[in-house]
Order: C-alpha cells, then structure tokens, then sequence
C-alpha cells in the first residue's frame, strides 16, 4: 500500500516533468513515465488514458553508453493505451495517428538459453523504431525492433510489424505483410501485384 503510494508518487513527478518539458504535450494523470529526460515531443501533441512512455538507460546496474530517446513529433494523436518501451531510439514522426493498445519495444533480452532466465542475459538493443510522418496505426498493434514504417502508410488492426514497410504502403496481418500500395496518378490504394 505504502509501495504503491510511494510509485503513483513518484510517477507523478515523472509526468510533470515531462509535462514541463514538452508544453505541447495534452495527456491525463494516467499516463506513465519512466526517465523523462530521455523524451521529446513537438506541438500538438495528444496521449491519450492509460499510456506508458518508458525508458532504460541502464540495466542490471549497467549503464548503457548511449542513452535512449522516445521523439514524438508535432500533431501526433495516440488513443488510449499507448505502450512504448524504450532502451534504445523510438522516432514518432509528425502527424502520426495511433489508434487504441498499440505496443512499440526496441530491444529483445538476450537469447542465450543458458541463464536460468532470460533476464539474466544482457539487453539486445536494437537500432530503434523509426514511425514516418502522418502514418496511421490501428488498433492493437504490435511494433517490434528494428522497423521502419514509411511516410503515409497504413497499419491494419492487430498487426505485429516485424519488418519495416515501405511509405504509402497498407499492411496487415502477423507478421505484417503489405497488401496495398498507395497509387498517386489513380488516387487509389491498389493491391499489390494488381495494375
Ligand atoms: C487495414 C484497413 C485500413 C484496410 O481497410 P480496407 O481497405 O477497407 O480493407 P478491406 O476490408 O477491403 O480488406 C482488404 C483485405 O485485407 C484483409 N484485412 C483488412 N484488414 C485486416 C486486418 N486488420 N488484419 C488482417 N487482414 C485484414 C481483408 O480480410 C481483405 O482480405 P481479402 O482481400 O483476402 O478478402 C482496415 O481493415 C483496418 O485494419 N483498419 C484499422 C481500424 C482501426 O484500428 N481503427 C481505429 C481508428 S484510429
């Protein structure tokens, strides 16, 4: 009780500094911060209930030689439930809209199958997330290290994006595969493959 009191506490300085840091964040007291020295965000900037905006910049006691960076750009709309866990660089471009209990991580625990758990082996840090401007990611999204989701494309419901897509592409599915492509001359989505 007292533990949780301590915490809720705690989070709250988190989420004011942040607040004071980032004047163009719009979020409520059920957001949670971890390390907020490590984000940035631009203008216009909506987060919605019961989101989690969380770095490490060390782990087991060890500091990591560069520290993590969540930058969430001008004019990005995140629903509600938004999980990003960061260790290493998560890019937010501007205008990026993201639907309800989309999860975003960039590191996997070691693999190493000889430690009695994987927690004991070192932290695999990735190359980071990269969510080009004015893309949009539906609901229940999964976003996995090492992706690059290109300007204007699309997410669909549920997807685990394993691999980066290209801009002004629609993907669905686990893992996420591109099945339309965005045609300017036509105005169109057209599915790929398809003239
Ligand atoms: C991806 C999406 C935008 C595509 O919409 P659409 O163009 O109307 O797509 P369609 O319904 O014509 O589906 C095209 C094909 O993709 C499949 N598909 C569509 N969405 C899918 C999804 N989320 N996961 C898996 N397959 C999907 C369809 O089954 C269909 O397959 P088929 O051609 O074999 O029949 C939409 O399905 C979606 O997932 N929207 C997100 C909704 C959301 O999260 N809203 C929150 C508001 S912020």
């Amino acid at each position: 009780m007292l533990r949780e009191l301590r915490e809720r506490m705690a989070n709250r300085a988190e989420v004011r500094s942040l607040t004071k840091r980032c004047p163009g964040l719009h979020t409520d007291s059920t957001l949670k911060v971890k390390l907020p020295q490590y984000i940035k965000c631009g203008e216009n900037v909506h987060i919605g209930e019961g989101s989690r905006l969380l770095c490490w910049d060390s782990y087991r006691g060890e500091r990591f030689e560069n520290p993590p960076q969540i930058s969430i750009g001008s004019g990005v709309r995140a629903t509600r439930n938004l999980t990003i866990q960061c260790a290493s660089r998560i890019t937010i471009g501007d205008n990026v809209l993201i639907a309800s209990d989309v999860f975003m991580v960039d590191y996997n625990h070691g693999m190493s199958p000889l430690t009695d758990s994987y927690l004991e082996n070192p932290l695999d840090r990735s190359d980071g997330i990269t969510i080009e401007e004015g893309v949009w990611i539906g609901n229940n999204v999964i976003i996995l290290p090492n992706v690059t989701i290109g300007k204007k494309s699309i997410i669909g419901a549920g997807a685990v994006v394993t691999r980066s897509i290209p801009p002004y592409c629609m993907a669905v599915g686990n893992p996420a595969r591109v099945i339309r492509k965005y045609d300017s001359e036509r105005n169109e989505w057209v599915r790929t493959g398809v003239e």
